[in-house]
């Protein structure tokens, strides 16, 4: 089974998990969780706004039992949508328990810093982040959210929180891949001990195509993808690759029985020039 890292709560949170970001119908969920449970994936990365949630909960309810798991055995990421950012964060965070059907999440992030139609610049939103945020601690504290945690937030937006909470972050969940390294988020998240989380790890699938990333995936006899999944696993990075194709599936998890030399590590990070394949969440509302 792909190993853990162990959260600022104790809680522990493997290391690969599957995206879900894109799947869609009920059948395309079902038969994405059955090839990664498959394949040994523990993990599922959901959100309020993928639409997908009651999809991922009806699978997982469906297929656990097919592999001799209950629910303790998976971890369950979902978030909450910028349209439920401060004032309706309780009526969100429930609507995502009751579409999971589940009685606890394990971890539960604030999707991003902005609300729904606001820009992240608009005077409303530290005020909106701010009750966000005390109502996952509720959550939290009644044992429905069993981590809490941000996503796409900038090192102001983590000063902000981390300055202000009473439960801190346990999972920073952002945009990570060798052309995007992140080192000032990375710093905060060391400070402050929040384990910092991939998501986009192969760059959309545009990164496959690097030709450095090619050579080295050639050199150890990887796939492309394997390649960076490990470069980031290797620094202690989870991650969360999406697909839906039951083989990438299974070649996705195959990242924990090769190591990346320390020289191809530095030539991949060398190629870090702060590219985002997907948005700049400090610009996006
Ligand atoms: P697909 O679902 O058809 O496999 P990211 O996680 O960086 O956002 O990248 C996800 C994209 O990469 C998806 O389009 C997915 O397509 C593709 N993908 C995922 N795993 C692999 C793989 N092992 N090889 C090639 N493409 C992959």
């Amino acid at each position: 089974l792909p190993p853990s890292v162990a959260l600022n709560n104790g809680l522990q949170m493997p290391l690969l998990g599957l995206g879900t970001y894109k799947l869609s119908g009920p059948e395309e969920v079902h038969s994405a969780v059955d090839a990664a449970l498959a394949a040994g994936y523990r993990a599922f990365d959901s959100a309020a706004v993928y639409r997908n949630e009651a999809h991922l909960g009806r699978a997982l309810k469906q297929l656990l039992p097919k592999y001799g798991l209950t629910r303790k055995d998976v971890f369950i990421t979902s978030k909450l949508g910028p349209k439920d950012q401060g004032g309706k964060a309780m009526e969100g965070a429930l609507h995502s328990l009751s579409q999971l059907d589940l009685d606890y999440i394990d971890l539960y992030l604030i999707h991003w810093p902005g609300t729904q139609g606001l820009p992240v610049s608009d005077q409303r939103n530290p005020g909106n982040r701010a009750q966000s945020w005390a109502t996952l601690e509720e959550l939290h504290g009644q044992g429905k959210l069993k981590a809490i945690g941000v996503s796409n937030y900038t090192p102001a937006h983590m000063r902000e929180l981390m300055s202000s909470c009473r439960i801190p972050p346990a999972v920073l969940q952002v945009e990570f891949h060798p052309r995007l390294c992140q080192a000032g988020l990375r710093s905060v998240c060391e400070e402050s001990r929040v384990c910092f989380q991939s998501y986009s790890s192969l760059g959309k699938g545009e990164l496959l195509a690097d030709p450095l990333v090619i050579e080295v995936a050639e050199s150890c006899k990887r796939t492309p993808a394997q390649v960076l999944l490990r470069w980031a696993v290797q620094q202690g990075v989870p991650v969360l690759p999406k697909s839906s194709n039951p083989e990438r599936i299974e070649e996705n998890c195959r990242i924990f029985d090769f190591e990346l030399s320390k020289a191809d590590m530095e030539r991949l990070s060398s190629l870090d020039c702060g590219h985002k394949y997907c948005w700049d969440p400090s610009e996006v509302a």
